[in-house]
């Protein structure tokens, strides 16, 4: 995703919000970011990738999701029209080593 992709598509908050809120609210929980403009509350599609960034900044590193946009609203689609998520999805990455 680029900065300025959407990651709770119910609200339109993208990846930049996002961090941009984490970086200078310095939450204790991943359950305040929807405390950025209302990100999670919706569906809640985006909550395990809310929680993802949030955890990425806890140990240090930039929040970033490695996935298209494209594939993330098409996986979105597929969990309400399914009520479920697809269990292989995203699939895991390979470590960056670091
Ligand atoms: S995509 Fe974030 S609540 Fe629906």
């Amino acid at each position: 995703m680029n900065p300025e992709d959407d990651v709770c598509l119910c609200f339109h908050v993208s990846q930049q919000k996002l961090t941009n809120f984490i970086k200078r609210e310095q939450p204790k929980v991943a359950s305040k970011l929807s405390e950025c403009l209302g990100a999670g509350t919706g569906c809640h599609w985006c909550v395990p990738y809310l929680e993802l960034m949030w955890e990425q900044w806890e140990k240090g590193e930039t929040p970033q999701l490695n996935f298209s946009p494209e594939e993330y609203a098409a996986q979105r689609s597929e969990y309400h029209r399914s009520g479920k998520r697809a269990p292989d999805w995203p699939p895991a990455e390979e470590s960056d080593g670091s």
